[in-house]
């Protein structure tokens, strides 16, 4: 069999699930998740999605390898590292940080299993991650290797993430309902720029960056998007960012949030209940602890039909000494 659609074969298409709580029938709202949790164990979240269209050009290519770049706890390295292996095809994780990282990182020791080279680098030479001369002495390194940059976030995840888009909207048909509002967490922009762009139904995008002081992502989306959508005046009413669900900025994490998460994934019962819903400290917990607060304080508007994007991640609860499944 084709070696992409081997992997392709891997991924279960994510279900979007009912959530039941006092508290939305209270305030006259209807909520949804979408569970890309439960797309693969390991390639999770809108990681498939990103991961996609560059691992397809990196096979069609016939590349010696993938590289990429991460922090010691990427869940894009982690899906990555666990799709090379799967394809049998060499990688590379370019890490920020030292050696030592690894008796630290859950994550690096399990790509470290799953075959990948971890290639340290210091944070200052990390953050010319984007240069074109120093990616060409890491290619000299590892020829013919296929580079994608950190996060996944490259040109090819966009096409990939505008199939989310379109699964989304084509369960919400299934079950005869129409969302007006689509929220999911933010790094990078990639995700928010893919769902924007494979949008057709008429919902407003909610995006929740999780870093403090992210108005710049307001250009970088924009730059993502296609020409037509960037002169189409329509659209920027049609898709915002909530600056202020970081609770306190990348990867900041109070006792106060791990608590909330517990108390949410104990809460919203979903539709499924062997799906019991998990969530991590720097992505989901954050994007459904701002929902959830918008909620009690009466800011959603009443008869809202509401779909919150669980984006995976899970395999990053392990750095906060948090277990990856239930
Ligand atoms: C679990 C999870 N959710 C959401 C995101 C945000 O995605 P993006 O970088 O495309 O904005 C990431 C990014 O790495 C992630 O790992």
């Amino acid at each position: 069999m084709d070696a992409f659609q081997y992997w392709m074969d891997q991924l279960k298409p994510a279900p979007l699930q009912t959530v039941d709580h006092p508290l939305l029938v209270e305030k006259a709202i209807e909520l949804k998740i979408l569970r890309t949790d439960l797309v693969h164990p390991i390639i999770s979240g809108n990681k498939s999605y990103k991961l996609k269209y560059n691992l397809k050009a990196a096979l069609n290519q016939a590349a010696a390898g993938v590289l990429s770049f991460g922090g010691a706890w990427s869940n894009h390295l982690h899906a990555l590292a666990y799709s090379c292996y799967l394809l049998q095809r060499p990688c590379v994780a370019v890490i920020r940080g030292e050696p030592e990282l690894i008796a630290k990182s859950a994550m690096l020791q399990d790509i470290q299993n799953w075959g990948t080279t971890l290639h340290f680098v210091t944070r200052k030479d990390y953050r010319l991650r984007d240069e074109s001369e120093w990616l060409a002495q890491l290619a000299v390194q590892y020829p013919n290797y296929y580079c994608v940059p950190e996060g996944g976030s490259s040109a090819l995840a966009q096409p990939g993430v505008i199939t989310l888009a379109q699964q989304l909207e084509q369960a919400c048909s299934e079950q005869h309902w129409q969302p007006n509002q689509v929220w999911c967490a933010v790094g990078t922009g990639g995700t928010l720029a893919g769902l924007i762009t494979g949008r057709t139904g008429n919902y407003q995008i909610i995006g929740v960056p999780v870093l403090k002081g992210a108005e710049f992502l307001y250009r970088v989306i924009k730059e993502r998007l296609s020409a037509d959508q960037k002169k189409s005046t329509r659209l920027e009413n049609r898709w915002q960012l909530q600056l202020e669900g970081h609770f306190g900025g990348y990867g900041k994490v109070s006792p106060w949030l791990l608590d909330n998460i517990e108390e949410l994934q104990n809460q919203l019962f979903c539709s499924c209940p062997d799906n019991a819903l998990l969530l991590d400290p720097v992505y989901t917990g954050k994007l459904f602890s701002h929902f959830w607060q918008k909620l009690e304080a009466g800011d959603i508007t009443p008869n809202s039909r509401v779909i919150l994007v669980h984006s995976g991640g899970l395999q990053g609860r392990r750095g906060y000494g948090l277990d990856m499944a239930r």
